[in-house]
């Protein structure tokens, strides 16, 4: 069993590094472990238990026909940082498979599949970050790959180019994606489940922060606790940077250790907000109720106002903002609501 990334990435600076190091050492491998999304779990755990037994049973019978039964694709959706990766882990850890992982901007050919595909082992997960953004031709391999594993490709060009299907390993595909609805119809229907990740609740929340801090060696009080939650935005990981830069500041600036005290000055320096709102967040909200008022603005030229990417506003900061009701979608576009301006005239302090 093993952990495999095959996405190309540039080398990440040291302190980059160390981080995505510790990130990984945080993760959670096994269902018990994972905290929250319950729901989620027991329709997994119910999934992975049935393939468990069809094995089981094919190999005390000799049963040829599930002697490879495999777990159906599954589809994780919901905002970025609540745990899709971290689930495809625990799946595979809880099925004793590999894992390997990439995602959709990497693999840039058709080519680039097949040759993941072609390397697989019975059994493996293959999991596809941002499937979303797979490109068509892509896409269309993956296809009949996902369906009844085989793999179609063009050998040769013009004439003389000829069709082959080649057989593949049995294998499970956990695709991510942020959206559903960008994904296409075909792709969306060769998954045989589809999750959402809901936001956390805060005693969740507040349970991967005491977890956090003690994997890292680091005593923090229920209050402290209790005070990065309410500003984590449900969000682990989230939760997780919060544990990480107050540690920091402690070590800095206390004995080590994070009282209350301590994470609000943390979190001050840090522009965080009572509800876990960072600059930027802020910065749109300004910017929306300045220009806009009670007009609808749309998500265009609020990334031109910004100078953010449109990407990046519909996928960070919006969801957080449109479930705590600072902001409504409306067709014609964003709108601020007044919950949100009060808040923003209440923190007039903080930029
Ligand atoms: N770290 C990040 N997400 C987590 C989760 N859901 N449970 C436990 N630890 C986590």
């Amino acid at each position: 069993m093993g952990i495999e990334r095959i996405v190309s990435t540039t080398v990440p600076e040291d302190n980059k590094e160390q981080e995505e190091i510790i990130e990984k050492s945080l993760r959670p491998l096994s269902f018990d472990e994972y905290i929250g999304q319950e729901r989620m779990k027991n329709n997994l755990k119910i999934a992975i238990d049935a393939v468990k037994k069809r094995r089981a049973s094919a190999a005390a019978d000799g049963d040829d026909a599930d002697k490879n039964a495999t777990l159906d694709h599954i589809l994780l959706y919901g905002p970025p940082g609540l745990g899709k990766t971290t689930m495809a882990g625990v799946i595979a850890h809880e099925l004793g498979a590999n894992l390997k992982i990439t995602s959709g901007p990497a693999i840039e050919r058709a080519g680039d599949l097949a040759s993941i595909l072609t390397n697989l082992q019975d059994g493996d997960v293959l999991f596809i970050d941002e499937i979303h953004r797979l490109r068509r031709a892509v896409e269309e391999v993956l296809y009949s790959a996902m369906e009844d594993f085989k793999l179609d490709i063009t050998i040769g060009k013009g004439p003389a180019a000829r069709s082959v299907r080649l057989d593949l390993p049995n294998f499970t595909v956990i695709g991510a994606t942020t959206r559903t609805g960008s994904l296409a119809g075909p792709l969306r229907d060769r998954f045989g489940m589809l999750h959402r990740l809901e936001y956390y609740t805060e005693p969740e929340i507040e349970q991967i922060i005491a977890r956090t801090a003690n994997i890292l060696n680091t005593k923090i009080e229920p209050a402290a606790t209790h005070l990065l939650a309410t500003r984590s935005r449900r969000t682990p990981r989230i939760a997780n940077r919060l544990v990480r830069r107050v540690r920091d500041y402690a070590d800095v600036n206390g004995d080590g250790i994070i009282d209350a005290p301590i994470a609000t000055r943390a979190l001050d320096l840090m522009e965080i907000d009572d509800l876990g709102l960072d600059p930027a967040d802020r910065n749109l909200l300004r910017l929306m109720e300045e220009n806009y008022g009670d007009r609808p603005v749309g998500l265009n030229t609020l990334a031109a106002i910004t100078g953010d990417e449109a990407t990046t506003i519909e996928d960070y900061n919006e969801p957080y903002l449109l479930q705590i009701g600072f902001i409504e979608r409306t067709p014609r576009g964003r709108l601020i609501t007044e919950k949100a301006k009060q808040h923003l005239h209440n923190n007039k302090t903080v930029v």
